[in-house]
């Protein structure tokens, strides 16, 4: 009998040979191959690449505001708690309990303690273990010394960043000149105005890349932002682990075409091009943003599985305009112009997702208003191969 050539697993080595196709300049690239968006073994390989490597971007330091304020967060099968402890210092923790592994902390609030909901083993907020009751007749046994394994966290900018390497790079080596390259937007001012998640059906890349590319949008946004957004500049030659490019808007991006009275304050510190249109960032592997003209919106992104995705959306704003007396309910237009922008994107990615996963998909080019997903997949191909 004829065997079948249809070979559904694809390995390791076959996308690391594909991905010699990835390179600079762009206009010359191929796109990242397909099983790089579902393979079970390559998103193996690339948790222990690219999300083990490195900084993460894990969200804006006003989310932790007073002791015991904490995260709980999911990079794949890594359980991270992420707390303030009583010096006002983030600490970030493997989040499995060194009794029997449960997870420790869910979701984000304030705790006294952390507590495993399991069997009750206590860990201050440095993670030493400080109390587990009815352990006294176990041989050899004392909290004293236990303390759940401790990963780096560093801040830049009023953004948080975790690494889960063991040695790695100063943040300031990763980001290189981000903070010169946003000087103007006074990043170190925005506070949060909303957050919320989002779980999508796709691969964490794909999600990624549909916010840094303009060439969707007169396809999946036509009726919401697509009109105010002209070509954008090419991307910045940038020292550092990003890609970013600006694109002067004709309207204020933050808003629906309708809504464009509602405009907050400008950002005091823009110059005069940043003053009508959007720099959108992506700091890899995994934090992205468009700076506006009076707000930022941003999205922490984590893979859940290779085909699933957790993106925390997070609207800011300079500090002065959320005390404005119209904050909140202006504040509100705002955030309908994020919601439906996403919305729509949303079922173009599940879409991609799809046809991603066809062992009959290719590895496509790109179109030049894709350059910083050009970026990032040279990037990618570089640390993965
Ligand atoms: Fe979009």
């Amino acid at each position: 009998m004829k065997s079948c050539n249809l070979e559904l697993t694809v390995s390791a080595e076959s996308i690391k040979q594909a991905l010699r196709a990835v390179r600079h300049p762009v206009a010359s690239s191929s796109s990242l191959p397909p099983p790089c968006y579902h393979e079970e073994d390559w998103f193996r390989h690339e948790m222990e690449r690219v999300f083990r490597h490195g900084w993460l971007g894990i969200g804006h330091r006003d989310q932790w505001k007073m002791p015991g304020d904490y995260s709980a967060i999911n990079v794949g099968n890594i359980a991270i708690a992420v707390v303030m402890d009583e010096h006002g210092t983030l600490q970030a923790m493997s989040n499995s309990c060194l009794h029997r592994s449960s997870r420790i902390l869910s979701g984000k609030g304030r705790c006294r303690a952390m507590v495993c909901p399991f069997h009750g083993w206590s860990y201050d907020y440095s993670g030493q273990l400080v109390s587990a009751s009815r352990m006294e007749n176990t041989q050899g046994f004392s909290e004293k010394g236990m303390a759940l394994k401790k990963f780096h966290v560093a801040t830049q900018d009023g953004f948080v960043f975790l690494s889960l390497e063991e040695n790695p790079d100063t943040l300031d080596q990763w980001l290189g000149d981000f903070s010169d390259r946003h000087a103007c937007w006074s990043l170190d001012d925005l506070v949060t105005g909303r957050q919320r998640v989002l779980d999508v059906d796709c691969n964490w890349k794909l999600f990624l890349e549909v916010f840094n590319e303009y060439y969707h949008l007169p396809y999946v946004h036509p009726d919401s932002i697509s009109r105010y957004y002209p070509e954008p500049d090419p991307t910045d030659d940038v020292i550092g682990e990003y890609t970013t490019q600006f694109g002067s808007t004709t309207a204020n991006p933050a808003l629906l075409e309708e809504n464009q009275g509602c405009s907050l304050p400008r950002i005091k510190s823009l110059g005069e091009r940043e003053k009508t249109g959007a720099r959108y960032t992506w700091v890899y592997p995994n934090m992205t943003f468009a700076a506006g003209s009076d707000c930022l919106w941003m999205y922490h992104v984590y893979p859940l599985t290779a085909t699933r995705t957790r993106a925390v959306q997070t609207v800011c704003f300079p500090s002065q305009t959320t005390r404005l007396p119209e904050f909140e309910a202006t504040s509100e237009i705002y955030y309908s112009r994020f919601d439906i922008a996403i919305h729509e994107d949303i079922p173009a990615l599940e879409k991609q997702q799809a046809g991603m996963e066809s062992p009959f998909a290719v590895q496509g080019r790109f179109s030049a208003l894709e350059p910083s997903v050009g970026n990032f997949a040279c990037w990618y191909a570089s640390v993965t191969r």
